[in-house]
């Protein structure tokens, strides 16, 4: 292969995405010998630090074992730290200086910082900090990409005036996630699905995301955009491309990209009245953490009105979905942690046992918690009894394959950098049709200033979202409850 040095350069390097992730998945890849063989990692921020400050911030999120102290000193070789400003050409000067004395070498920039710096930040690395003669350059963006179409179309172009679209990694993490990747498979690769994946069998889709903690400081950034922007729009708008794109021709990165996109065409911007919005308040009967509301949080405007939980109903145009409701919903404050997908299908025709009995069959991808594939359906009731009643096969993942240790999302995502696979990135037309679809509900809300319905921290929501679900032809009874199989 490659016998190249990588530079890993992490700008940003002093704050919280490089301390309590950045450098730990760096450090993690390292010790599991998943770095490239030649790789140096240099830090770069404005806080003047010595490399031994620097680390000493990350290590309480980097989880050395007492084994594992001798690599972690060969870890600490790899890295440097260069203190420098965003918007001076002298200091890149400085960082282009220290990378060049390692060598000729194959250059990543992370871009750990907030988005007000992206401009001057990419416009000094292209001036001043590009790989010459066969080595290359890559680009890792985090979100927010904006705030909607026109900003994140300012920023496309801005990055597209710099750089070629192959060099910029647009990172949605839930793309790294083992089950998100796994829906390629489970779709493409099982003929028992693929007949059934559409608008003849499917009555419903249902996305969910849920937290049962609360904004916890980060308030301030989160008032600013909202839950639709922090989670919908990204993450949870990937999972619905990717349940509903068609086969792509082959798994290179440009041909699943390019189904996703059309996909995403097809889908019209959402409507106000097809959503339904909420804001948590405090319980006064729960834990501490539960009795603060959002607008307790003393770096939330009093007055604010900043979605903290979305449900949404979206319609695919296509052959495929016409009719088909994808009911997104997303919130913080929750009963649960659990993020997952479920098809509900149809009903079966001409019934023949006693009424009600028959339900839905379901699919269910398990993202997290406890990842899983299960799928409800009818059974008869062992015994003599002719009864039938609601079962599961049930695909639980630590049973399954107890002992595969599960790699973390920015893991993959970043050894997908390195190797320069796009697969799990997300492109810049992608994001286009991503922002057309939820900027006029984003702005609407915003201009007409539209209230949120008060939620309980810890309940399942606003009881509203429920009642939508129902009316998009989600039947929920409440009455099955999956429980993770249990080991023999
Ligand atoms: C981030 C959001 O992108 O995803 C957070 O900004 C959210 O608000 C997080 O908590 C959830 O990620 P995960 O991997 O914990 O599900």
């Amino acid at each position: 292969g490659d016998k190249s040095v990588n530079v890993f350069v992490c700008m940003g390097a002093s704050g919280d995405l490089a301390k309590k992730k950045i450098y730990p998945v760096l450090w993690n890849l390292y010790k599991e010998d998943l770095l490239p063989t030649e790789t140096r990692i240099i830090g770069y921020a404005r806080t003047k630090l010595s490399l031994e400050e620097l680390l000493s911030r990350c290590e309480p999120f980097m989880k050395i074992k007492d084994g594992e102290k001798a690599k972690y000193a060969e870890f600490i070789k790899i890295n440097s730290y260069v203190a420098g400003n965003y918007d001076k050409a002298a200091d890149f000067k400085r960082l282009d200086d220290a990378i060049k004395e390692i060598g000729s070498c194959h250059r990543l920039f992370y871009l750990a910082l907030p988005p007000s710096v992206y401009e001057p930040v990419t416009l000094n690395i292209k001036a001043t900090c590009m790989a010459t003669g066969d080595k290359w350059t890559r680009i890792i963006i985090e979100k927010p990409f904006g705030r909607d179409l026109d900003s994140s179309e300012h920023l496309s172009q801005h990055l597209a005036s710099l750089f070629k679209e192959e060099q910029l990694y647009r990172i949605d993490h839930y793309l790294g996630k083992e089950m998100v990747q796994n829906l390629v498979v489970l779709r493409f690769g099982n003929r028992i699905l693929s007949p059934i994946w559409n608008r003849d069998s499917v009555s419903s889709i249902v996305i969910s995301f849920k937290e049962p903690i609360g904004t916890q400081g980060r308030g301030g950034y989160f008032d600013e955009f909202g839950i639709i922007r922090d989670v919908m729009q990204n993450h949870l708008l990937q999972l619905l491309t990717l349940v509903a794109m068609e086969k792509p021709p082959s798994t290179k990165a440009e041909d699943i990209r390019n189904e996703k996109v059309k996909v995403l065409k097809s889908i019209p911007p959402i409507e106000l009245k097809d959503v339904v919005l909420g804001q948590y308040v405090g319980n006064p009967d729960g834990t501490p953490d539960q009795r603060e509301g959002y607008l307790d949080d003393p770096t939330v405007p009093k007055d604010s009105v900043t979605p903290t939980f979305v449900t949404a109903a979206m319609f695919v145009k296509n052959e495929r979905w016409d009719g088909v409701p994808f009911i997104l919903r997303c919130g913080k404050a929750l009963n649960e942690r659990k993020a997952e997908v479920r098809i509900q299908f149809r009903d079966v025709p001409g019934d023949i046992f006693a009424e009600g009995k028959v339900k839905r069959n379901e699919l269910v991808i398990r993202v997290q918690p406890n990842e899983a594939v299960y799928m409800k359906l009818m059974t008869k009731t062992p015994g003599m009894s002719f009864n039938c009643e609601e079962t599961e096969l049930d695909l639980t993942y630590h049973s399954r394959y107890s002992g595969v240790s599960m790699p973390e999302a920015y893991e993959r995502l970043i050894l997908d950098v390195f190797n320069g696979s796009q697969i799990n990135f997300v492109r810049s037309d992608e994001l286009y049709e991503a922002w057309r679809i939820f900027t006029p509900l984003l702005h609407k809300i915003e201009k007409e200033k539209i209230k949120p319905i008060p939620y309980i921290f810890g309940s399942r929501g606003p009881k509203e979202s429920d009642e939508m679900s129902a009316k998009y032809d989600f039947k929920y009874t409440g009455e099955y409850k999956w429980a993770p199989q249990q080991k023999l």
